[in-house]
């Protein structure tokens, strides 16, 4: 994204194919498979326990990150339907969201892999971490198959 990123201020065009990839890529993968896990299961458990102020505060604005990153991709789809539909003010728009979240990503990860994941294990026995993890996978399987069935559900919405 980055790069594509670059090259699109560079050519004064934007790439819709891809940015509707990327797109894709960070709703159901970024935000529905991750952020999901941590928000539907190790934030919900973490939300039973005392936990220190620091981590409270970081809890929240990882919440408040994930929010955020839904609605610059929110207006990062809005600018490219407006792209496509022949808006050519629509760049500057795009530009700006692709790089928000260029910038963002990165930052997010890093704030939650050093800073807090590992930290607030601490919080839990072996056999809560070990169901945590199981609902984990048991969430992955189960979503390959809510991702298609919205497919057909939409396809079906618009026949
Ligand atoms: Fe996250
Ligand atoms: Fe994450």
């Amino acid at each position: 994204m980055d790069s594509k990123t670059a090259k699109m201020k560079t050519g004064r065009k934007a790439e819709p194919a891809f940015i509707e990839t990327a797109v894709d890529f960070i709703r159901t993968y970024a935000d529905r498979c991750h952020h999901g896990k941590e928000e539907d299961i190790l934030f919900r458990e973490l939300k039973k326990k005392t936990i220190s102020q620091e981590h409270q505060k970081i809890m929240e604005e990882l919440i408040e990150e994930h929010r955020n990153a839904r609605k610059v991709t929110g207006k990062l789809v809005e600018a490219n339907q407006r792209y496509v539909a022949g808006d050519s003010k629509a760049l500057e728009d795009i530009l700006q969201c692709m790089q928000t979240l260029v910038d963002f990503y990165p930052r997010h990860i890093e704030k939650e892999d050093k800073h807090f994941f590992i930290p607030v294990m601490k919080y839990f026995s072996k056999d809560e971490q070990d169901a945590m993890l199981k609902e984990g996978y048991e969430f992955d399987q189960g979503l390959i198959h809510e991702k298609y069935r919205q497919v057909v559900e939409k396809g079906e919405r618009n026949r």
